[in-house]
Protein backbone atom coordinates (compact mmCIF):
# COMPACT_ATOMS: atom_id res chain seq x y z
CA UNK A 1 0.00 0.00 0.00
CA UNK A 2 0.86 3.69 0.03
CA UNK A 3 1.61 5.97 2.62
CA UNK A 4 -0.83 9.18 2.27
CA UNK A 5 0.95 10.80 4.05
CA UNK A 6 4.56 10.41 1.33
CA UNK A 7 3.86 8.30 -1.18
CA UNK A 8 6.00 6.01 -0.15
CA UNK A 9 5.21 2.25 -0.99
CA UNK A 10 4.91 0.33 2.36
CA UNK A 11 4.19 -3.22 3.70
CA UNK A 12 0.76 -4.25 4.18
CA UNK A 13 1.21 -5.19 7.97
CA UNK A 14 3.18 -2.32 9.12
CA UNK A 15 1.55 0.55 11.24
CA UNK A 16 3.72 3.23 10.16
CA UNK A 17 5.40 4.57 6.77
CA UNK A 18 9.42 3.41 7.70
CA UNK A 19 10.06 7.13 5.21
CA UNK A 20 7.79 9.21 7.45
CA UNK A 21 7.07 7.38 10.50
CA UNK A 22 3.52 8.33 9.60
CA UNK A 23 0.37 5.98 10.95
CA UNK A 24 -0.66 4.01 8.10
CA UNK A 25 -4.56 3.26 9.26
CA UNK A 26 -6.74 5.96 9.93
CA UNK A 27 -6.85 6.26 13.93
CA UNK A 28 -9.10 8.40 15.55
CA UNK A 29 -7.81 11.26 17.93
CA UNK A 30 -8.02 10.53 22.08
CA UNK A 31 -7.74 7.49 23.96
CA UNK A 32 -7.10 4.47 22.16
CA UNK A 33 -6.04 0.76 23.11
CA UNK A 34 -2.57 0.41 23.08
CA UNK A 35 -3.11 -3.61 23.00
CA UNK A 36 -1.56 -5.03 19.51
CA UNK A 37 -4.11 -5.92 17.46
CA UNK A 38 -1.53 -7.26 14.77
CA UNK A 39 -0.66 -10.90 14.44
CA UNK A 40 2.69 -11.18 15.03
CA UNK A 41 3.48 -14.57 12.88
CA UNK A 42 6.96 -15.72 12.65
CA UNK A 43 9.20 -12.75 13.36
CA UNK A 44 12.35 -13.00 12.59
CA UNK A 45 15.83 -12.40 15.05
CA UNK A 46 18.53 -10.64 14.56
CA UNK A 47 22.11 -10.21 16.16
CA UNK A 48 23.62 -6.77 17.19
CA UNK A 49 27.12 -5.99 18.60
CA UNK A 50 28.20 -3.23 20.34
CA UNK A 51 31.33 -1.72 20.49
CA UNK A 52 31.51 1.13 23.75
CA UNK A 53 29.44 1.04 26.92
CA UNK A 54 29.09 4.40 27.75
CA UNK A 55 26.92 7.27 28.13
CA UNK A 56 26.11 6.38 23.78
CA UNK A 57 26.05 2.22 25.26
CA UNK A 58 23.39 3.04 27.44
CA UNK A 59 21.20 4.73 25.03
CA UNK A 60 21.63 2.47 22.31
CA UNK A 61 21.11 -0.76 24.69
CA UNK A 62 17.93 0.37 25.81
CA UNK A 63 17.09 1.53 22.47
CA UNK A 64 17.43 -2.11 21.16
CA UNK A 65 15.25 -3.43 24.21
CA UNK A 66 12.46 -0.67 23.61
CA UNK A 67 12.20 -1.20 20.15
CA UNK A 68 9.56 -4.19 19.74
CA UNK A 69 7.59 -3.38 22.60
CA UNK A 70 6.46 -0.03 21.27
CA UNK A 71 7.26 -1.37 17.35
CA UNK A 72 4.78 -4.16 17.00
CA UNK A 73 5.09 -6.13 15.06
CA UNK A 74 8.63 -5.49 14.35
CA UNK A 75 10.23 -6.39 11.73
CA UNK A 76 12.69 -8.59 13.82
CA UNK A 77 13.77 -9.21 16.86
CA UNK A 78 16.72 -7.34 18.05
CA UNK A 79 18.87 -9.93 20.33
CA UNK A 80 21.77 -8.53 22.11
CA UNK A 81 24.22 -10.43 21.36
CA UNK A 82 27.53 -8.86 22.75
CA UNK A 83 29.07 -5.68 23.79
CA UNK A 84 32.78 -4.93 23.47
CA UNK A 85 34.65 -2.17 26.03
CA UNK A 86 38.23 -2.18 26.92
CA UNK A 87 38.20 -3.34 30.53
CA UNK A 88 36.77 -6.42 31.21
CA UNK A 89 35.20 -5.81 34.47
CA UNK A 90 33.40 -3.29 33.37
CA UNK A 91 32.60 -4.91 30.55
CA UNK A 92 30.96 -7.50 32.19
CA UNK A 93 29.19 -5.65 34.54
CA UNK A 94 27.40 -3.76 31.51
CA UNK A 95 26.57 -6.94 30.09
CA UNK A 96 24.94 -8.29 32.84
CA UNK A 97 23.01 -4.91 33.25
CA UNK A 98 21.85 -4.54 29.65
CA UNK A 99 21.05 -8.04 28.69
CA UNK A 100 23.94 -8.72 26.49
CA UNK A 101 24.28 -12.82 26.07
CA UNK A 102 28.21 -11.89 25.71
CA UNK A 103 31.22 -9.65 25.99
CA UNK A 104 34.66 -9.24 24.77
CA UNK A 105 37.10 -6.53 24.90
CA UNK A 106 39.10 -6.40 21.80
CA UNK A 107 36.13 -4.58 19.26
CA UNK A 108 37.53 -7.10 16.40
CA UNK A 109 35.46 -9.79 17.91
CA UNK A 110 32.75 -7.92 17.25
CA UNK A 111 33.61 -7.55 13.26
CA UNK A 112 34.88 -11.32 12.77
CA UNK A 113 31.72 -12.80 14.46
CA UNK A 114 29.59 -14.19 12.15
CA UNK A 115 26.58 -14.21 13.52
CA UNK A 116 26.47 -10.10 13.98
CA UNK A 117 24.34 -8.63 11.76
CA UNK A 118 24.10 -5.00 12.38
CA UNK A 119 27.59 -3.34 14.17
CA UNK A 120 26.62 -0.42 16.90
CA UNK A 121 30.30 2.16 16.91
CA UNK A 122 29.90 3.78 20.31
CA UNK A 123 33.53 4.66 20.52
CA UNK A 124 35.17 8.04 20.45
CA UNK A 125 35.22 9.58 17.07
CA UNK A 126 39.07 8.95 16.39
CA UNK A 127 37.46 5.38 16.65
CA UNK A 128 34.93 5.18 14.22
CA UNK A 129 36.42 4.87 10.97
CA UNK A 130 38.87 2.01 11.42
CA UNK A 131 36.11 -0.10 12.83
CA UNK A 132 33.07 1.12 10.81
CA UNK A 133 35.73 0.58 7.42
CA UNK A 134 36.59 -3.13 9.04
CA UNK A 135 32.75 -4.00 9.44
CA UNK A 136 32.04 -2.98 5.87
CA UNK A 137 34.47 -5.04 4.44
CA UNK A 138 32.80 -7.72 6.51
CA UNK A 139 29.56 -7.33 5.55
CA UNK A 140 28.21 -6.17 8.23
CA UNK A 141 25.42 -3.19 8.30
CA UNK A 142 26.35 -0.21 10.89
CA UNK A 143 25.00 2.25 12.92
CA UNK A 144 27.49 4.84 13.80
CA UNK A 145 27.48 7.87 16.53
CA UNK A 146 28.09 11.16 15.15
CA UNK A 147 30.11 12.92 14.10
CA UNK A 148 31.25 10.40 11.24
CA UNK A 149 34.51 10.78 11.70
CA UNK A 150 37.33 13.25 13.22
CA UNK A 151 37.50 14.96 9.87
CA UNK A 152 35.77 14.88 6.34
CA UNK A 153 38.94 12.97 4.88
CA UNK A 154 38.24 9.72 7.03
CA UNK A 155 34.46 10.35 6.66
CA UNK A 156 34.83 9.95 2.81
CA UNK A 157 36.82 6.87 3.04
CA UNK A 158 33.93 5.35 5.36
CA UNK A 159 31.66 6.49 2.60
CA UNK A 160 33.43 4.80 0.19
CA UNK A 161 33.51 1.50 2.45
CA UNK A 162 30.01 1.26 2.70
CA UNK A 163 28.79 2.38 -0.85
CA UNK A 164 31.22 -0.75 -1.98
CA UNK A 165 30.24 -3.00 0.47
CA UNK A 166 26.60 -2.36 0.25
CA UNK A 167 25.80 -2.54 3.52
CA UNK A 168 23.40 -0.24 5.46
CA UNK A 169 24.60 2.76 7.13
CA UNK A 170 22.99 5.07 9.31
CA UNK A 171 25.19 8.03 11.51
CA UNK A 172 23.25 8.81 14.71
CA UNK A 173 21.97 12.08 14.20
CA UNK A 174 18.99 11.06 16.45
CA UNK A 175 17.35 15.17 16.31
CA UNK A 176 15.97 13.93 12.60
CA UNK A 177 13.90 11.16 14.69
CA UNK A 178 12.53 13.18 17.52
CA UNK A 179 8.75 13.63 16.52
CA UNK A 180 8.69 17.40 16.99
CA UNK A 181 11.48 17.78 14.62
CA UNK A 182 10.18 15.22 12.15
CA UNK A 183 6.83 17.00 11.96
CA UNK A 184 8.92 20.42 11.41
CA UNK A 185 10.59 18.73 8.68
CA UNK A 186 7.52 17.36 6.69
CA UNK A 187 5.33 21.38 6.72
CA UNK A 188 8.87 22.60 5.27
CA UNK A 189 8.34 19.65 2.59
CA UNK A 190 4.77 20.57 2.29
CA UNK A 191 5.89 23.88 1.45
CA UNK A 192 4.09 25.36 4.37
CA UNK A 193 6.36 27.96 5.08
CA UNK A 194 7.15 28.60 1.63
CA UNK A 195 10.66 30.42 0.26
CA UNK A 196 12.97 29.51 3.69
CA UNK A 197 14.58 32.84 4.35
CA UNK A 198 16.29 32.05 7.84
CA UNK A 199 17.31 28.89 9.64
CA UNK A 200 19.11 29.37 13.02
CA UNK A 201 20.34 27.00 15.84
CA UNK A 202 22.11 26.77 18.85
CA UNK A 203 23.05 23.61 20.76
CA UNK A 204 24.11 24.57 24.55
CA UNK A 205 25.56 22.80 27.26
CA UNK A 206 26.98 23.75 30.90
CA UNK A 207 29.64 21.05 31.73
CA UNK A 208 33.07 22.66 30.60
CA UNK A 209 33.13 25.87 32.67
CA UNK A 210 34.48 23.61 35.62
CA UNK A 211 37.65 24.18 35.21
CA UNK A 212 38.37 21.03 37.15
CA UNK A 213 36.44 19.03 34.26
CA UNK A 214 39.40 16.46 33.41
CA UNK A 215 41.13 16.38 30.02
CA UNK A 216 39.33 13.53 28.64
CA UNK A 217 38.96 12.04 24.69
CA UNK A 218 35.83 14.53 24.35
CA UNK A 219 38.45 17.59 24.59
CA UNK A 220 41.87 16.36 23.13
CA UNK A 221 41.94 16.94 19.03
CA UNK A 222 43.35 13.58 18.88
CA UNK A 223 40.59 11.56 19.72
CA UNK A 224 37.72 13.64 19.28
CA UNK A 225 38.32 16.19 15.95
CA UNK A 226 37.30 19.22 17.78
CA UNK A 227 35.23 20.55 20.50
CA UNK A 228 31.41 21.76 20.47
CA UNK A 229 32.17 21.97 16.39
CA UNK A 230 32.03 17.91 16.26
CA UNK A 231 30.39 17.12 19.34
CA UNK A 232 27.32 19.41 19.50
CA UNK A 233 27.80 21.26 16.32
CA UNK A 234 27.37 18.64 14.22
CA UNK A 235 23.89 18.34 15.31
CA UNK A 236 23.19 21.31 14.49
CA UNK A 237 24.81 21.20 11.23
CA UNK A 238 22.61 17.87 10.48
CA UNK A 239 19.37 19.98 11.61
CA UNK A 240 20.43 22.86 9.24
CA UNK A 241 20.80 20.66 6.17
CA UNK A 242 18.13 18.27 6.59
CA UNK A 243 15.33 21.15 7.33
CA UNK A 244 17.04 23.79 5.08
CA UNK A 245 19.53 22.51 2.36
CA UNK A 246 22.85 22.34 1.50
CA UNK A 247 25.05 25.15 3.07
CA UNK A 248 27.16 27.09 0.80
CA UNK A 249 29.74 29.03 2.23
CA UNK A 250 30.55 29.58 6.70
CA UNK A 251 32.00 32.08 8.38
CA UNK A 252 33.51 31.40 12.12
CA UNK A 253 34.34 32.14 15.24
CA UNK A 254 36.03 29.23 17.53
CA UNK A 255 37.58 30.13 21.18
CA UNK A 256 39.25 27.41 23.58
CA UNK A 257 38.40 29.23 27.44
CA UNK A 258 39.88 27.28 29.55
CA UNK A 259 43.38 25.98 27.90
CA UNK A 260 44.67 23.56 30.56
CA UNK A 261 42.67 20.56 32.44
CA UNK A 262 43.67 18.08 34.65
CA UNK A 263 44.72 14.60 33.49
CA UNK A 264 42.14 12.21 34.38
CA UNK A 265 44.73 9.53 35.49
CA UNK A 266 46.68 12.15 37.51
CA UNK A 267 44.61 15.28 38.63
CA UNK A 268 47.52 16.83 39.86
CA UNK A 269 49.29 17.33 36.15
CA UNK A 270 47.77 19.43 33.46
CA UNK A 271 47.49 18.77 29.81
CA UNK A 272 46.67 21.04 26.89
CA UNK A 273 43.13 21.21 25.39
CA UNK A 274 43.54 21.40 21.85
CA UNK A 275 39.96 21.85 20.85
CA UNK A 276 37.66 24.59 20.74
CA UNK A 277 35.40 25.43 23.68
CA UNK A 278 32.59 26.88 21.36
CA UNK A 279 31.76 28.54 18.10
CA UNK A 280 29.45 30.08 16.19
CA UNK A 281 28.92 30.87 13.16
CA UNK A 282 27.24 32.54 9.60
CA UNK A 283 25.76 30.02 7.02
CA UNK A 284 24.77 30.61 3.98
CA UNK A 285 22.99 28.23 2.16
CA UNK A 286 22.08 27.44 -1.25
CA UNK A 287 18.58 27.97 -1.93
CA UNK A 288 19.48 31.55 -0.63
CA UNK A 289 18.43 31.46 3.58
CA UNK A 290 21.00 32.64 5.64
CA UNK A 291 21.24 31.67 9.06
CA UNK A 292 23.85 30.92 12.16
CA UNK A 293 25.03 28.32 13.87
CA UNK A 294 26.24 28.56 17.62
CA UNK A 295 27.20 25.98 20.05
CA UNK A 296 29.19 25.93 23.12
CA UNK A 297 29.97 23.91 26.73
CA UNK A 298 30.14 27.07 28.84
CA UNK A 299 26.64 28.11 29.07
CA UNK A 300 25.40 28.48 32.70
CA UNK A 301 22.21 27.06 32.94
CA UNK A 302 21.96 25.28 29.71
CA UNK A 303 22.15 21.65 30.33
CA UNK A 304 21.53 20.07 27.01
CA UNK A 305 19.65 23.37 25.14
CA UNK A 306 19.16 22.98 22.09
CA UNK A 307 16.67 25.50 20.17
CA UNK A 308 16.14 25.50 16.47
CA UNK A 309 13.78 28.36 14.23
CA UNK A 310 13.38 28.55 10.73
CA UNK A 311 11.73 31.90 9.04
CA UNK A 312 9.70 31.78 5.52
CA UNK A 313 7.58 33.25 3.36
CA UNK A 314 4.59 31.94 4.66
CA UNK A 315 4.99 31.07 7.93
CA UNK A 316 7.77 30.08 10.71
CA UNK A 317 8.32 27.16 13.37
CA UNK A 318 10.58 26.63 16.23
CA UNK A 319 11.39 23.66 18.55
CA UNK A 320 13.34 23.68 22.05
CA UNK A 321 15.20 20.29 23.24
CA UNK A 322 14.14 21.22 26.33
CA UNK A 323 10.95 20.70 26.02
CA UNK A 324 10.86 18.50 23.23
CA UNK A 325 7.29 17.46 23.04
CA UNK A 326 6.37 20.34 21.03
CA UNK A 327 6.67 22.27 17.62
CA UNK A 328 5.73 25.61 17.64
CA UNK A 329 4.42 26.94 14.53
CA UNK A 330 3.46 30.36 12.99
CA UNK A 331 1.17 30.25 9.66
CA UNK A 332 0.93 34.18 7.91
CA UNK A 333 -2.49 33.12 6.21
CA UNK A 334 -4.13 32.10 9.62
CA UNK A 335 -8.05 31.58 8.29
CA UNK A 336 -9.11 32.89 12.24
CA UNK A 337 -7.45 36.54 12.33
CA UNK A 338 -8.02 37.06 15.68
CA UNK A 339 -6.53 33.85 17.00
CA UNK A 340 -3.12 34.20 15.01
CA UNK A 341 0.43 33.83 16.60
CA UNK A 342 2.42 30.92 17.67
CA UNK A 343 0.81 27.67 18.28
CA UNK A 344 2.38 25.17 20.51
CA UNK A 345 1.81 21.60 19.11
CA UNK A 346 1.83 18.61 21.33
CA UNK A 347 3.18 16.37 18.83
CA UNK A 348 1.73 12.98 20.21
CA UNK A 349 -1.53 12.44 17.73
CA UNK A 350 -1.76 9.27 16.31
CA UNK A 351 -1.01 11.34 13.10
CA UNK A 352 2.29 12.75 14.32
CA UNK A 353 5.42 11.05 13.12
CA UNK A 354 6.52 8.07 15.19
CA UNK A 355 3.46 8.24 17.61
CA UNK A 356 1.10 5.67 16.22
CA UNK A 357 3.31 3.37 17.79
CA UNK A 358 3.94 5.09 21.08
CA UNK A 359 1.23 6.28 23.69
CA UNK A 360 -2.21 7.79 23.42
CA UNK A 361 -2.24 11.83 23.05
CA UNK A 362 -0.46 13.54 25.44
CA UNK A 363 1.28 10.92 26.81
CA UNK A 364 4.37 12.46 26.54
CA UNK A 365 8.30 10.57 25.29
CA UNK A 366 11.56 11.66 25.97
CA UNK A 367 15.32 12.35 25.08
CA UNK A 368 16.17 8.38 24.96
CA UNK A 369 13.05 7.32 23.22
CA UNK A 370 15.35 8.59 19.90
CA UNK A 371 17.11 5.73 20.04
CA UNK A 372 14.26 3.09 19.61
CA UNK A 373 13.57 4.76 17.01
CA UNK A 374 17.16 4.33 15.55
CA UNK A 375 16.98 0.69 16.60
CA UNK A 376 13.52 0.42 14.45
CA UNK A 377 14.69 2.22 11.13
CA UNK A 378 18.12 0.09 11.06
CA UNK A 379 16.39 -3.16 11.31
CA UNK A 380 13.13 -1.88 9.01
CA UNK A 381 16.24 -0.93 6.59
CA UNK A 382 18.08 -4.41 7.01
CA UNK A 383 15.16 -6.50 6.91
CA UNK A 384 12.89 -5.18 4.33
CA UNK A 385 15.45 -2.98 2.53
CA UNK A 386 13.91 0.55 2.99
CA UNK A 387 15.79 3.06 2.60
CA UNK A 388 16.74 5.21 5.96
CA UNK A 389 16.68 8.75 4.25
CA UNK A 390 15.49 11.37 3.89
CA UNK A 391 13.96 10.45 7.84
CA UNK A 392 17.24 9.29 8.94
CA UNK A 393 21.25 10.44 8.34
CA UNK A 394 23.41 8.08 6.71
CA UNK A 395 27.34 8.01 6.15
CA UNK A 396 26.46 10.25 2.97
CA UNK A 397 25.24 12.77 5.72
CA UNK A 398 27.90 12.00 7.84
CA UNK A 399 30.78 12.66 5.53
CA UNK A 400 28.95 16.09 4.11
CA UNK A 401 28.34 17.02 8.13
CA UNK A 402 32.55 16.13 8.41
CA UNK A 403 32.56 18.70 5.18
CA UNK A 404 30.71 21.41 7.24
CA UNK A 405 32.55 20.81 10.35
CA UNK A 406 35.64 20.89 8.69
CA UNK A 407 35.12 24.38 6.97
CA UNK A 408 34.03 26.03 9.93
CA UNK A 409 37.09 24.61 11.81
CA UNK A 410 39.24 26.19 8.74
CA UNK A 411 37.17 29.72 8.74
CA UNK A 412 37.95 29.93 12.68
CA UNK A 413 41.23 29.54 11.84
CA UNK A 414 41.62 31.62 9.14
CA UNK A 415 39.41 34.36 9.55
CA UNK A 416 38.03 33.89 6.28
CA UNK A 417 35.07 32.51 4.60
CA UNK A 418 34.71 28.81 3.73
CA UNK A 419 32.86 27.29 0.58
CA UNK A 420 31.17 24.24 1.21
CA UNK A 421 32.65 21.97 -1.41
CA UNK A 422 31.69 18.58 -1.54
CA UNK A 423 33.61 15.73 -3.65
CA UNK A 424 31.60 13.73 -6.03
N1 LIG B 1 23.60 11.13 19.58
C1 LIG B 1 23.80 11.68 20.77
O1 LIG B 1 22.91 12.31 21.32
C2 LIG B 1 25.14 11.54 21.44
C3 LIG B 1 25.32 11.95 22.76
C4 LIG B 1 26.57 11.75 23.35
C5 LIG B 1 27.61 11.19 22.64
N2 LIG B 1 27.41 10.83 21.34
C6 LIG B 1 28.49 10.22 20.54
O2 LIG B 1 28.62 8.84 20.91
C7 LIG B 1 29.98 8.42 20.81
C8 LIG B 1 30.45 7.89 22.15
O3 LIG B 1 30.28 8.89 23.12
P1 LIG B 1 30.00 8.53 24.67
O4 LIG B 1 29.55 9.81 25.29
O5 LIG B 1 29.13 7.33 24.79
O6 LIG B 1 31.47 8.20 25.16
P2 LIG B 1 31.91 7.40 26.45
O7 LIG B 1 33.28 7.88 26.78
O8 LIG B 1 30.86 7.43 27.50
O9 LIG B 1 32.01 5.88 25.92
C9 LIG B 1 32.96 5.51 24.96
C10 LIG B 1 33.05 4.01 24.96
O10 LIG B 1 33.96 3.61 23.96
C11 LIG B 1 34.76 2.56 24.47
N3 LIG B 1 36.02 2.50 23.75
C12 LIG B 1 36.95 3.48 23.58
N4 LIG B 1 37.99 3.02 22.87
C13 LIG B 1 37.71 1.73 22.58
C14 LIG B 1 38.42 0.70 21.90
N5 LIG B 1 39.60 0.92 21.35
N6 LIG B 1 37.82 -0.52 21.81
C15 LIG B 1 36.61 -0.75 22.35
N7 LIG B 1 35.90 0.18 23.01
C16 LIG B 1 36.47 1.39 23.14
C17 LIG B 1 34.96 2.92 25.94
O11 LIG B 1 35.31 1.77 26.66
C18 LIG B 1 33.55 3.43 26.28
O12 LIG B 1 32.75 2.35 26.68
C19 LIG B 1 30.73 9.65 20.31
O13 LIG B 1 30.78 9.59 18.92
C20 LIG B 1 29.86 10.81 20.75
O14 LIG B 1 30.03 12.00 20.02
C21 LIG B 1 26.19 10.97 20.75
Amino acid sequence: MLCKYCNSIIADRSKSCHKCGRATKEVGSGFISMASDSKSGNIPEINIGVIGYGFMGKAHSIGYRKMPYIFWPPPAIPKLLKICGRNEEKVAEEAKRYGYLEYCTDWKDIIEDDRIEIVVNLTPHNMHAEICIEAANKGKNIVCEKPLAVNSREAKDMLKAVKKSGVKHLCNFNYRMMPALALAKELIKKGKLGKIYHFRAVYLQEWLVDPDFPLTWAVKKDQSGSGAIGGIGSHIIDIARWLCGEPKSVMSIAKTFIKERPLPEDPGKKGVVDVDDAFASTVEFENGAIGTLEASRFCLGRKNGQRVEVNGELGSLYFDLEDLNYLYVYFKDEDLKDTIGFHKINVTEQEHPYYSNWWPQGHIIGWGDTFVHTAYNMIDSVINGNSLEPMTATFEDGYRNAVVCDAVLKSSETGRKQQIIYEK
